[in-house]
């Protein structure tokens, strides 16, 4: 007899959760059972004062209802993997560099110098992911988590005009959060959980993810807890992308590094910690009037490679309009 796993809907209806427990679990962003899924005991017992073995009952429990329990056979996750949606950048070459454009499922970092363009990167973006699949579109809205207070509407409405689109209607599909400091911050993207579905959000952008933890965390001995917070930042972005299948943009400042003798001495910041957690780097160098020199750095799956854009009212464009 097959013993079919038990459905839950309800956080509060987990085996020893209740109402109370399930509400401290959703405000910590466990807000359903895929984000339980994908939590670790540890996690559980931090924001909800779970006992370790009712944190594992519940992690087994969501695994279950979800159906995620353990290994998955290879067709599977290329099933999975066929689902991953592309956003375009607005350029052709360098949606080619990325193998097709932005992808989901995964975090895609931009990092470059101040004025290096990744802000008006995030721009394009936030038109573009409104656009329906065949025109390079998600077919969806977008989340912009904004640290810096650099997001501009008449940018965007800008951006969408000179593209012929209709610009009330993509502004109203772009839900702005400012966050004010690191917290802040982490606390946005736990919201963002609760509005992807019910949003239709498609693209969620954090321009910057490490300038807040930089200010917060400045002194040296404050380094690790600044890396701990941020790999907990990330790798709620990171279930996030691959729980709702959402491209996951976020932008990154860039420091010199002067122990380095020979090349580019600029490195991005967060360390290792964002280093491993974003699948896709594009290093981003101003160059000649109006144009950014775009790099892919090392890609798991696309060779590395240089491609050029220009910035114009239109947004991002290719340097040579294309036939
Ligand atoms: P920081 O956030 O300061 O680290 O920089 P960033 O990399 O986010 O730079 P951002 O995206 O803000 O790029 C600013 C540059 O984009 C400006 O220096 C301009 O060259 C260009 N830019 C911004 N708006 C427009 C515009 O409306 N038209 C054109 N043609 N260029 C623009
Ligand atoms: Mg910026």
């Amino acid at each position: 007899m097959i013993i079919m796993p038990k459905k839950y809907e309800n956080v509060a209806d987990l085996p020893g959760v209740g109402e109370k427990t399930g509400d401290k679990l959703k405000k910590a962003g466990f807000i359903n059972m895929m984000t339980l899924a994908a939590a670790s005991p540890k996690e559980l017992m931090d924001v909800a004062s779970l006992g370790e073995g009712t944190a594992d009952k519940v992690i087994e429990a969501a695994r279950k209802s979800e159906d995620v329990i353990g290994f998955k056979t290879a067709t599977e996750v290329l099933i999975k993997r066929e689902s991953i949606g592309r956003v375009s950048t607005g350029s052709e070459d360098l949606d080619k560099l990325l193998g097709g454009g932005i992808e989901s499922q995964s975090i895609t970092e931009v990092f470059g110098a101040f004025g290096s363009a990744k802000t008006q990167l995030a721009h394009q973006l936030s038109v573009n992911a409104q656009l329906p699949v065949e025109e390079g579109g998600l077919g969806g809205n977008v989340l912009y988590v904004d640290s810096e207070n650099s997001f501009r509407p008449e940018r965007i409405k800008q951006i969408a005009e000179s593209r012929g689109l209709d610009s009330e209607e993509i502004l109203k599909n772009i839900l702005v959060g400012r966050a004010y400091n690191s917290d802040h911050q982490m606390v946005l993207v736990k919201q963002a959980g609760e509005m992807i579905k019910e949003k239709n959000i498609k693209l969620l952008i954090v321009d910057s993810i490490t300038g807040q933890f930089r200010t917060d965390y400045s002194g040296r001995g404050e380094l690790a807890t600044r890396q701990q917070k941020l790999n907990k930042h990330v790798k709620a972005l990171q279930n996030l992308s691959e729980v709702y299948n959402l491209v996951v943009f976020v932008t990154n400042q860039v420091m010199s590094n002067p122990g380095l003798l020979f090349g580019d001495p600029t490195t991005a910041i967060g360390g290792h910690v964002l280093h491993h957690a974003t699948k896709t780097r594009i290093y981003l160098r101003r160059s000649k009037a109006g144009t950014r020199i775009c790099r892919l750095v090392d890609s798991p799956h696309l060779p590395d490679g240089e491609c050029l854009v220009r910035i114009t009212e239109k947004g991002i464009e290719d340097l040579e309009k294309k036939k």
